[in-house]
């Protein structure tokens, strides 16, 4: 079903693409691959101590240089050095493939192959791939350990991957651990040579104008990849480290995830590359009928805000009849389904402490889960399921198969999970391979009960919503909850200016727009800093197939910007970044999966902006109307975010749009045809 066309072309070649260089009197065999469009080039060789070593250069502009590979272990010799060149093997691959969700239908692969076979030429004469893919906007690479005798049980210690830059060039990174065990930090932009340990994906501006990410793809029973800055303008793989201290426990044959590397001209074309779930593995779940983009509501804002609590008592929101008013809520407004955050056993006190009080069994007595959902059924609404760990992951999987049991019992198909702690079962971090382990037997599990995952504080995204589209969203960065408590008052306007090009290449992200009124206090005077208008873009912007309507139902009575909120899909034909400069700006346009309308979001940070946009994105010949919802007269984040202007206007693509976004704000456009000429 994957496969649409399929041109694989299988060539076996022994250093076909390699080239000798003599320099200084000796011969060095240097190996290379371009791009299916001759604009990138990946070249490898070894150096004189036999260490692998690789370099990319994009358009003609390097953009690594030369970077050395290997691994070392704990229990046995490194392999690092010592290599020779067995064989090498070049493939090139043409094919698209459709995803049941996601930003576009049909996704493109087309890559040129280059699998280096390399053997320790003394000692033991171990064994280890590497496999490169050049793609025209990057290239991913990997490590392949095959079935040896000499390499069997193995604990790394360090992985010596090294991505050298050519400049010490300015890069938009968050910390490691120290702020935040699940990324939730505020993107900051310094220079490289200004940083220590980053995550990924990072994102740099480069000294001659390049947009370039650092990531991975597929992250498989292995640690995550973060970036150590080390000499010069060179980073290493830092692999996040179990609480003995060693990275990753594995068996021959295994292979790594795949290191990224995506390269553009603009910021945009990071934002739209397939290169992620190009490296992911094709769709394991066979029929995937019933992985359905979603739209929802939920009892979830109140208790941000302290209206309600989790636990029980006089406040508590998850009750039977409150669920109810948000269920008819749902229905009357078209939304699929009501998240109900506190409606089991394990809230009260202090939660976050230990979450071995959590049954995911067993609701509260106020919470009538059988009439909620018999309930909901009648009004084509679903419940969402909520599941809490407060980082106990090992107590959770004791209760994953009786706690989706129950769920299917009830007809809830799909479940927000959390670890709020600063370990996993209080020793593990999140992003180790303990917790890619958890969360991959979590996503599995879930695929066996036909349930939808919905990912809060996560192991980062590598793209594996290809392979279990039922991996629907995650968080891993500040969401609108921030704006409700945060010390530092909430998110600053810039910061969804920088998602799409950061945090959004590890995908999908449930950030929760949708915030009304302004007219709330918090213990820490925290607040949502957006004009209205931007709230609405935010859908456009930020994607995610789970979108929340985040904010309470009577915030939205009588308010006629909500119809943005019940048109604006979640599931997306295909998208368009029309404009954008990280941290000030971005206009984005997708196309409806189920219709021929577009929707534009466009959002700045602090500043007020005029932007003009060339509609040429539409069908030429055909007249659209353009619903624009845009900042009113003295729209301020700071001052008044309220004030909506809602007009109609009939476009074509060969117009321009001139955008006006106030201080904090944003436009949305719902762009309909009046009728198609054929
Ligand atoms: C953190 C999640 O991000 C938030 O959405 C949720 O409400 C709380 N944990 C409680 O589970």
């Amino acid at each position: 079903m994957q496969i649409m066309k399929n041109k694989l072309y299988r060539l076996c070649l022994t250093a076909v693409a390699s080239v000798l260089v003599f320099s200084c009197g000796t011969e060095e065999k240097v190996y290379t691959i371009a791009s299916p469009g001759n604009n990138n080039e990946l070249v490898f060789k070894l150096t004189e101590t036999g260490q692998p070593e690789y370099s990319f250069s994009f358009n003609g502009k390097k953009v690594i240089e030369p970077s050395l590979m290997g691994f070392e272990f704990q229990d046995t010799d490194k392999m690092t050095e010592g290599f020779e060149v067995v064989n090498t093997e070049q493939n090139t691959v043409k094919q698209s493939w459709e995803q049941p969700w996601g930003e576009f239908k049909t996704v493109e692969d087309n890559h040129n192959e280059l699998i280096v076979h390399l053997k320790e030429s003394k000692g033991a004469g171990r064994l280890m791939d590497i496999v490169f893919r050049v793609f025209n906007d990057g290239v991913g690479f990997r490590y392949s350990f095959p079935k040896q005798p000499n390499l069997d049980k193995v604990k790394i210690s360090n992985e010596v991957t090294q991505f050298t830059f050519p400049f010490d060039n300015d890069v938009w990174w968050i910390p490691v651990h120290g702020e935040n065990s699940y990324y939730e930090s505020f993107y900051r932009k310094t220079p490289m040579s200004k940083t220590d340990t980053i995550n990924t994906p990072a994102t740099f501006e480069t000294r001659d104008s390049l947009f370039v990410a650092v990531h991975e793809a597929n992250l498989t029973d292995f640690a995550s990849m973060t970036l150590l800055k080390t000499q010069g303008n060179t980073y290493k793989s830092e692999l996040v480290p179990w609480a003995d201290g060693v990275k990753v426990y594995a068996q021959t044959p295994f292979v790594t995830p795949w290191r990224t590397i995506m390269v553009g001209n603009k910021a945009g074309d990071l934002a739209t590359s397939a290169l992620t779930l190009n490296l992911n593995e094709p769709c394991k779940i066979e029929d995937t009928s019933w992985i359905t983009p979603t739209k929802y509501v939920g009892i979830w804002w109140g208790m941000h805000l302290e209206k309600y609590t989790w636990g029980q008592g006089e406040k508590h929101g998850a009750t039977t009849e409150n669920t109810k008013k948000y269920i008819d809520f749902a229905a009357a407004n078209g939304f699929d389904g009501v998240l109900v955050e506190g409606w089991n056993e394990g809230w009260d006190g202090d939660w976050t402490a230990d979450g071995t009080a959590f049954s995911f069994v067993k609701p509260y007595p106020d919470f009538d889960l059988e009439e909620i959902t018999r309930y909901a059924a009648e009004k084509n609404v679903r419940l969402i399921g909520h599941h809490e760990t407060a980082g106990a992951a090992s107590h959770y999987e004791s209760q994953l198969e009786d706690a989706y049991n129950l769920y299917n019992k009830v007809g809830v198909n799909s479940v927000k999970t959390g670890y709020v702690n600063k370990y996993l079962d209080k020793k593990e971090w999140h992003d180790g391979q303990y917790g890619v382990r958890h969360y991959r037997k979590v996503i599995e599990t879930a695929a066996k009960h036909r349930i939808m995952i919905d990912n809060h504080e996560p192991v980062k995204g590598t793209g594996l919503w290809r392979t279990y589209p039922n991996l629907m969203a995650q968080e891993g960065a500040r969401g609108q909850e921030y704006n409700a408590w945060s010390a530092d008052g909430g998110n600053t306007p810039e910061h969804t200016t920088i998602m799409p090009f950061t945090r959004l290449l590890a995908g999908p992200f449930d950030f929760t727009p949708g915030n009304f009124n302004f007219d709330y206090k918090t213990p820490n005077n925290a607040m949502v800093q957006t004009t209205v208008a931007k709230q609405l873009a935010l859908y456009v912007v930020i994607f995610s197939p789970l979108q929340m309507a985040s904010d309470l139902p009577e915030n939205y009575e009588g308010k006629p910007a909500f119809q943005f909120i019940k048109d604006v899909p979640c599931n997306w034909e295909e998208t368009k970044v029309l404009d954008s400069k990280i941290g000030e700006y971005v206009t984005i346009a997708r196309k409806d999966r189920n219709s021929n309308d577009w929707y534009l979001g466009s959002i700045t940070n602090s500043d007020a902006r005029e932007l003009n946009i060339p509609l040429d994105f539409l069908e030429k010949g055909t007249a659209y109307e353009a619903e624009i919802y845009a900042d009113g007269e003295g729209a301020n984040y700071k001052t008044n975010p309220y004030p909506v202007v809602i007009e109609k206007k009939t476009v074509n693509s060969t117009m321009t749009l001139d955008m006006k976004l106030a201080p904090g704000g944003g436009t949305a456009i719902r762009i309909t045809p009046l009728k198609i000429n054929r």
